[in-house]
């Protein structure tokens, strides 16, 4: 459930009139719900109540200091995956002992940081990671708590590029180097085996494959005890899906938690949650205006001020994001068939194919739901567009939580070399 909903014609956000933030930020923007924000963050926790549970907000999903502190406020802790997005979350108020850090590529200069800030777990992708773990951690006199992140092998469904837990997937240990791993780890000074580690894709509906690694994750805990080592957490990742549109029916948090408690029931563990798109998700819009309808041959083109740099879903994984109008059309009013493109000069520059709306005008605004996670956080400036401000609606009143940038603050960083700058 989200708080975006038409009262008297109009979208609004919680109290706020969405035409209101597009007037006073203009489009292209994002507008987050902190309503919906709590909510979720909310469901999740009342879903495992009663289980040892560490809910670690994926920061990947929407790294926005306003939406950090929004969760931050609600408990929750941080699921990161670099240095930058460690400063963010601990910025935004979460506890060190709240932070997991993931990610198969960590720098020794993160490692180094994010033991300094004392955070609860590192999840290792590698042997290779785990050695240069172990050096930072002695350099720095300091203990890494880990955990090994294992590929179960197991197909999540979904699209190929955002599943992970398949052998030949980048992601995790394969499955039979994992013993032996552990075996180094209990070896190694400045190390301290804590958990096991798993997460096998995004976006998926179906409890089905997930039950089915974290079965297979629990077999291997219990391996793991009796060979010495102290396991005292499982940390699940994330990867719940979340309704895009109408139809779909992921599996709801209350049995996710449910088929979690029946899997970990009696191991006596802190079960470690990196939710992202079920918190962030369905928590977001973006808003665009239409610029020109164009007719091609075959096809009727709707132009309008967003493109793919603003929100890349749609070009990358042939996303589906509704599309609303601001203004609600009524039940009588002219429909189209459109192909919805941005201004950006690729032809993957396109949000939806042949989609039925009702007609609409140059100027008229409407608004790309269910995109508060992995929407911003992936944006870019390519073709020297602004990068997307945020904004931040909580009950009748709004903040701009990251403003668009002037052209000088857009290029701020660059410079002419010395060589072609004249010389007085
Ligand atoms: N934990 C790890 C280790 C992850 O890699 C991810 C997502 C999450 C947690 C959070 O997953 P979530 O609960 O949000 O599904 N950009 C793609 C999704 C990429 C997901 C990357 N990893 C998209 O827009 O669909």
């Amino acid at each position: 459930m989200h708080h975006f909903t038409y009262k008297d014609g109009r979208l609004h956000c919680e109290d706020v009139d969405l035409n209101r933030i597009a007037d006073e930020v203009g489009t292209p923007c994002y507008v987050y719900s902190s309503a919906t924000l709590v909510r979720h963050a909310g469901v999740i926790a009342s879903a495992f109540e009663g289980q040892d549970c560490l809910i670690a907000f994926s920061v990947k999903s929407n790294g926005n200091i306003g939406v950090l502190s929004t969760l931050a406020r609600e408990g929750c802790g941080a699921d990161v995956v670099s240095g930058g997005e460690l400063q963010r979350a601990l910025k935004a108020g979460i506890p060190a002992s709240k932070i997991v850090f993931s990610g198969v590529g960590k720098t020794a200069e993160e490692m180094r940081l994010a033991l300094q800030a004392g955070i609860h777990q590192f999840n290792v992708e590698s042997a290779g990671e785990l050695r240069r773990l172990s050096e930072v951690a002695t350099m720095n006199n300091l203990e890494a708590p880990i955990a090994i992140r294992v590929n179960p092998d197991v197909a999540a469904g979904g699209h190929p590029n955002i599943s992970t837990g398949k052998k030949g997937d980048k992601f995790g240990v394969p499955w039979s180097d994992a013993e032996p791993l552990y075996a180094e780890a209990a070896s190694l000074p400045g190390i301290r085996v804590v958990g096991v580690d798993v997460h096998i894709g995004s976006q998926i509906g179906d409890l089905v494959p997930m039950r089915a690694a974290f079965e297979k994750v629990i077999g291997l805990t219990r391996r793991l005890r009796e060979a010495g080592h102290d396991i005292q957490r499982l940390d699940l990742g994330g990867g719940l899906g979340i309704p895009y549109k109408a139809g779909d029916d992921p599996a709801p948090p209350s049995a996710y938690a449910a088929m979690i408690a029946e899997v970990t029931a009696g191991m006596g563990l802190q079960v470690i949650l990196e939710p992202g798109r079920v918190i962030s998700g369905n928590a977001g819009v973006m808003l665009s205006t239409v610029l020109y309808e164009k007719q091609a041959p075959d096809t009727n083109f709707l132009i309008i001020d967003a493109g793919m740099n603003d929100l890349i879903r749609p070009a990358l994984y042939d996303a589906h994001h509704d599309i609303l109008p601001l203004d609600e059309s009524g039940a009588d009013a002219d429909r189209k068939t459109y192909d919805v493109v941005g201004p950006i000069c690729e032809s993957t520059d396109k949000f939806a194919k042949s989609r039925d709306l009702s007609a609409l005008q140059p100027g008229q605004r409407i608004a790309f739901m269910s995109a508060g996670a992995y929407g911003a956080v992936l944006s870019s400036a390519y073709n020297a567009r602004p990068l997307v401000p945020e904004v931040l609606v909580n009950g009748a009143s709004f903040d701009i939580i990251r403003r668009r940038p002037d052209f000088e603050e857009m290029i701020a960083l660059e410079k002419v070399p010395d060589w072609l700058t004249p010389t007085a």
